[in-house]
């Protein structure tokens, strides 16, 4: 498959990453494909997410380095932003191609980097392949099928995402099941975050309090749906204090409903800017409860053993339902708050870890590239 010019050149790999559930997956395949002699990672950072608490606070809790290239492309709409680093992406990939473009996830970064690599014949790995919510409303599972579509190799977390590549028409000799690299970074971080004071900082009490995210389009770009789930909050926080790192989306969405003022007003909801990864494993570790419509924190907190509500209809992560700690209550405010309910009345669940969340995914994804691409890069190639 590689070609690489000079003997011995390292074969160079494009690892991109755009947005905050990028970073903690990238964080283990850098340290990876750093440490052996073969690779040469060139870290590429979109853009599509930048303020400091996106992104920069990412990079310093995962000790990331600086990426080698910021695209700077920002917010925008759908096909704003796609268009955007596609059309930025190109411009680096023609100066200077790499031998591989790696993405992970589902965001618009990564389908944008894939559709810039495949059509310029550059081979793609896609890190978290095959998830399917079977809803093609949502931007994510669009970016996952034409990312998948287009991929060379497909990694996946899996073996329901397994299925779901093969049934789609993909050859099996593609298809690399090696777990989940997003588990690699939480076992790691997640002894440091025990040195957090996060808890202390917001005065919470261990077990205590529940712990929620909410950024969906689906949840927070409809005023109806939004006031919905709030209904549910203004009842549960009646309950146990509930903690909000709100996410930029939704704090606009909240200041457009006009929501401000009844957000206020609940007293033992305590709204929060996002917050880092270090202080965000602590709480998702110590919280009595996560309501959540994040992707990334159904797995987590299925790894922690932490009892999860899915603001959500589906899900494109069922082994978090079917062997883990999470449930879909979807946006109904009744239903969350009998579920809620249910869980105060329960034990803690225990720890669930499905198969290879082993924190070595990482690792099998850099073994099977050195594989595949370091045994044909003795040829001779011209840029
Ligand atoms: C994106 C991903 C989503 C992921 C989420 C995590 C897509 C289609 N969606 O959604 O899968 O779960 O990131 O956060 O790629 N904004 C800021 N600062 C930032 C970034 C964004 O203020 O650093 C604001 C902007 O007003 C922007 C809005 O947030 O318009 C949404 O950002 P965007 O990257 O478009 O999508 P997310 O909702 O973050």
């Amino acid at each position: 498959m590689v070609n690489p010019g000079a003997r011995n050149r390292r074969v160079e790999i494009h690892l991109v990453a755009g947005a905050r559930p990028n970073f903690m997956k990238i964080a283990p395949l850098l340290t990876r494909l750093e440490e052996g002699p073969g690779f040469q990672p060139i870290l590429i950072h979109t853009g599509q997410h930048y303020d400091n608490t996106m992104s920069r606070a990412f990079f310093e809790d995962l000790e990331l380095r600086p990426p080698d290239v910021n695209l700077g492309v920002g917010s925008g709409s759908q096909a704003r932003q796609t268009g955007r680093i596609m059309s930025a992406y190109e411009r680096l990939v023609l100066e200077r191609p790499p031998d591989l473009v790696m993405v992970v996830g589902d965001v618009n970064s990564t389908v944008a980097c894939s559709l810039v690599a495949a059509k310029l014949h550059i081979p793609v790995a896609h890190v978290e392949a095959g998830l399917r919510s079977f809803d093609r409303s949502m931007p994510e599972e669009i970016n996952r099928i034409l990312t998948d579509a287009i991929s060379d190799f497909l990694f996946t977390t899996c073996s329901d995402a397994d299925d779901n590549l093969l049934r789609e028409g993909i050859t099996p000799e593609k298809v690399f099941f090696v777990g989940n690299v997003m588990i690699d970074s939480l076992m790691r971080i997640r002894e440091k975050a025990r040195r957090s004071d996060v808890l202390e900082r917001l005065g919470l009490k261990d077990r205590s309090f529940a712990l929620m995210t909410l950024h969906r389009p689906s949840n927070v770009d409809r005023e109806d749906t939004l006031g919905g789930i709030l209904q549910a909050v203004e009842q549960i926080q009646t309950k146990l204090p509930v903690v909000f790192p709100v996410h930029p989306r939704s704090r606009k969405m909240f200041g457009r409903f006009g929501l401000e003022e009844r957000i206020a007003g609940l007293k033992r909801l305590q709204v929060v800017d996002p917050l880092g990864y270090i202080d965000f494993v602590r709480l998702m570790d110590r919280a009595r409860l996560v309501l959540t419509d994040s992707g990334g924190i159904q797995e987590e907190t299925t790894v922690l053993g932490i009892p999860c509500l899915t603001l959500r209809q589906n899900t494109e992560r069922p082994v978090t339902v079917d062997r883990g700690t999470n449930r879909l209550v979807g946006p109904d405010p009744k239903r969350i708050v009998t579920e809620a309910d249910r869980i105060l009345r329960q034990e803690m669940p225990g720890t669930h870890r499905p198969p290879l969340w082993d924190g070595g995914a990482a690792n099998r994804i850099v073994n099977i590239l050195s594989k595949k691409m370091l045994s044909s890069a003795k040829g001779g190639r011209k840029r």
